[in-house]
């Protein structure tokens, strides 16, 4: 699952001791496995690898432009939603054209840089409504491009496959994509569109979504739309699948890449074979397990029937479990190994607490009720899964500096975001 694991009662990352990464740099930090990455990203791109796909990382699960190089160095692509992650893409040393672009509201700033991106401009522009498109017509007009795009369609699928109510993308009333029952004529109504070429078809049903059914669902909804286009001889070269593949938080609950590729690939390959590309989006399936948190307890406290484990990391550095009820396994770097990652866990001697950071808050908490082995002042403890989702959504609420990112490499690391100082907090003001 990952390369976070227990040596002689201690936590390593790879062959690093999570310790002496907390003696450098202090915590909260946050410390990735490069080979973790990697073997993630790998897992998907060989599960996959009968459809040639091209695997666009999803950046904005973790942004930082030396993990981003690390994919990029595998042969990863990009699937970004903003300038900014335009910007680190490139920066990352990403090949525009194997960028998409998705997102219900770029801005005519982003197009252009976009359509422009290393003079090529990026491979496609994952279109939310019929006036994006028209707007990206015109754009490229005025530049004298033929960009491709995608209309990313909502197939409308009921099966939310464990996905939270604020992830889960792939049902009308969402925000996201055009509803797949007025796709067809608009992509008729493209034809007209001297510029921008409506050639793909772009889906993103949620994220995380464990089970394969709403992909087949969606899938199939996708390619009844692509035949009924092919009867009126529009032609559509490329099908972009999306990413919500999920990643292990307590075990082995996520259905490995292999399990996602048997459902999907038999719907997919005689088409490849007749010369549809195929595009991934996988974000969280790469990056999740590739990170942990590390943090640093402060105080200890009861409060009613309470106890209460104070740490140095809070919600503006991980604010999936106040946002999402999310579950992050936490657990001390030093002592008793822990058997499993489950929620259910329970050993000799623990205790019952609510593990809090120190914002003005009561929703800053990373767990709740939680049964851990007893913890004192000074203990380190890690929070995992953290790769995905964790510093990409970090804030300097409460005015706190943001956590220092360290990327490990077998025996050696290397800080690849320096914690921020009070300067860097005012600065621009
Ligand atoms: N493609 C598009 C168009 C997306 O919007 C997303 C995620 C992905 C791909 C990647 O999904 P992934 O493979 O990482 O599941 N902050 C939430 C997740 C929000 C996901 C937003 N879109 C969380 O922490 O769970």
């Amino acid at each position: 699952m990952d390369h976070f694991t227990y040596n002689n009662g201690e936590l390593f990352a790879e062959n690093v001791p999570v310790s002496k990464i907390a003696a450098e740099l202090g915590t909260p930090t946050y410390i990735y496995s490069k080979n973790t990455l990697i073997t993630h990203y790998q897992r998907i791109a060989e599960a996959f690898a009968p459809l040639h796909p091209l695997i666009a990382y999803s950046i904005k699960s973790c942004s930082n432009i030396n993990i981003v190089r690390t994919l990029v160095d595998q042969g990863c692509g990009m699937d970004i939603t903003s300038g900014g992650e335009l910007y680190r893409a490139l920066k990352a040393g990403c090949n525009a054209n194997k960028i998409v672009f998705a997102g219900v509201g770029k801005t005519d700033h982003e197009i252009n840089d976009a359509l422009v991106a290393q003079s090529t401009g990026i491979r496609c522009f994952n279109c939310e409504s019929e006036e994006e498109f028209w707007n990206l017509d015109r754009l490229a007009g005025i530049k004298g491009l033929r960009p491709q795009a995608a209309l990313r369609v909502n197939p409308d699928v009921q099966n939310k496959g464990g996905t939270h109510q604020k992830t889960f993308t792939g049902k009308k009333e969402t925000k996201f994509g055009v509803d797949i029952d007025r796709a067809a004529a608009f992509y008729r109504e493209a034809q007209k569109a001297k510029h921008a070429r409506l050639t793909a078809v772009d889906l993103h049903i949620g994220s995380p979504i464990k089970i394969t059914a709403p992909y087949i669902d969606a899938i199939t909804k996708a390619l009844a739309l692509t035949d009924e286009l092919a009867n009126d001889g529009i032609a559509i070269e490329t099908l972009d699948i999306g990413g919500g593949y999920a990643a292990f938080y307590e075990g082995n609950e996520a259905p490995p890449a292999s399990a996602y590729a048997q459902a999907i690939v038999p719907l997919l390959k005689d088409r490849v074979a007749k010369g549809l590309k195929i595009v991934l989006e996988p974000g969280r399936s790469i990056s999740c397990n590739a990170g942990i948190l590390l943090a640093q307890v402060q105080y200890t406290k009861i409060g009613g029937t309470k106890k209460f484990i104070i740490v140095d990391a809070a919600m503006n550095d991980l604010i999936r479990p106040t946002l999402y009820e999310s579950y992050h396994f936490i657990w001390p770097t030093k002592g008793i190994v822990p058997p499993s990652r489950q929620s259910s866990l329970r050993i000799a001697g623990d205790e019952k607490v609510d593990v809090v950071g120190p914002i003005c808050e009561s929703g800053d908490y990373l767990a709740k009720d939680r049964y851990l082995p007893p913890l004192k002042r000074g203990d380190l403890i890690a929070v995992y899964s953290a790769g995905a989702y964790g510093m990409s959504m970090a804030s300097n609420y409460n005015a706190r500096p943001r956590a220092a990112e360290v990327l490990v490499d077998g025996d050696r690391y290397q800080v690849i975001r320096r914690r921020e100082t009070y300067e860097d907090l005012v600065r621009g003001e």
